[in-house]
């Protein structure tokens, strides 16, 4: 359900027609969202919104997911209501910290994808640990309440975080999960998102949580392989095939010995090819 997603669009449950634009504004995927993009007194009508929404049938059956207020939170029960209602095809669970909470909440819900944000420390913390019930199909990095969970502050380079952000790439791996990198929150600046995406993507994160729909281009672009990868990974593919790498085990490609996991590099820079 998230292979290759490159782009995740949080839209904010507060005017019914952002809602309907879900599907086609080009993002690869899309989050609905009641939690922090939606103030306490707009949390009722943005429930009624999404329910009125569904209603008229304008959610697209696929690439969606519902963001649902945090566990302690007085909204969480309303919203659960709301889930079992919607059925989402995925629901997206804010600062995940407890793998026991995470196993019950994931009892409890009809359907079984569950995207997980890791936003705290204790949620960084345990990484691994909530990655690994098998609902979880991606984990989407937070900085902004990391941030203040931390005490941090931010710089260009990102060094305040690039360690919590390859905690969450390895609980991805290891079990399995998308890894999809935090917001750009200065959404008019595409040189500093761009700046920001190359670090995620270099780090090894299949993609970026987007806040408005300019930024997907810019995201698309750098999670996408540039014409000289491509163009290495075609001539890596094409003589394992002629000299018949499979069995002899290494091959010399332009002067870079191969083996088979460089294969499979190629063949991931082959999937990410520009769509
Ligand atoms: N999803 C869907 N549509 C969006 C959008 C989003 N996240 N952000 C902007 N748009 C739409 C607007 O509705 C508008 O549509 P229209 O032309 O049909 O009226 C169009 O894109 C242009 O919007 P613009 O005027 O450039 O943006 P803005 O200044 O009104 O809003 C934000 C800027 C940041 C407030 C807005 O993009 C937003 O609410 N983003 C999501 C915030 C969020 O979800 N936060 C929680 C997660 S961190
Ligand atoms: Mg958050």
């Amino acid at each position: 359900m998230l292979a290759h997603i490159r782009s995740l669009l949080y839209v904010p449950a507060r005017k019914p027609e952002m809602l309907r634009k879900i599907g086609r504004l080009g993002a690869d995927f899309y989050i609905v969202d009641l939690e922090d993009g939606i103030g306490p007194e707009h949390k009722n009508s943005a429930r009624q919104i999404v329910a009125d929404v569904h209603a008229e049938g304008a959610l697209p059956a696929e690439g969606w997911a519902l963001r649902i207020n945090a566990e302690r939170s007085a909204w969480i029960d309303a919203d659960l209501e709301l889930t079992s209602a919607v059925n989402p095809p995925a629901v997206v669970l804010p600062k995940a910290e407890d793998p026991q909470e995470v196993a019950r909440r994931a009892a409890t819900l009809q359907n079984d994808a569950l995207l997980l944000m890791l936003e705290t420390a204790a949620g960084v913390g345990r990484a691994r640990e909530l990655a690994a019930h098998p609902s979880v199909r991606g984990l989407v990095y937070g900085s902004a309440d990391l941030r203040r969970s931390l005490g941090a502050r931010p710089d260009a380079s990102r060094a305040w975080e690039r360690h919590a952000m390859s905690e969450i790439l390895l609980a991805a791996r290891m079990h399995g999960c998308a890894a999809i990198d935090a917001v750009t929150f200065q959404f008019r600046d595409l040189d500093a998102l761009a700046d920001d995406a190359k670090i995620a993507r270099d780090l090894g994160f299949d993609g970026k949580s987007c806040i408005h729909p300019a930024q997907l281009e810019t995201v698309h672009r750098v999670f996408s392989s540039s014409e000289e990868e491509l163009a290495w990974a075609r001539r890596v593919h094409e003589a394992w095939e002629r000299e018949e790498g499979e069995r002899r085990g290494v091959i010399v490609v332009d002067g870079e010995m191969i083996e088979a996991l460089h294969v499979d590099v190629a063949r991931r820079i082959l999937e990410r090819a520009p769509r």
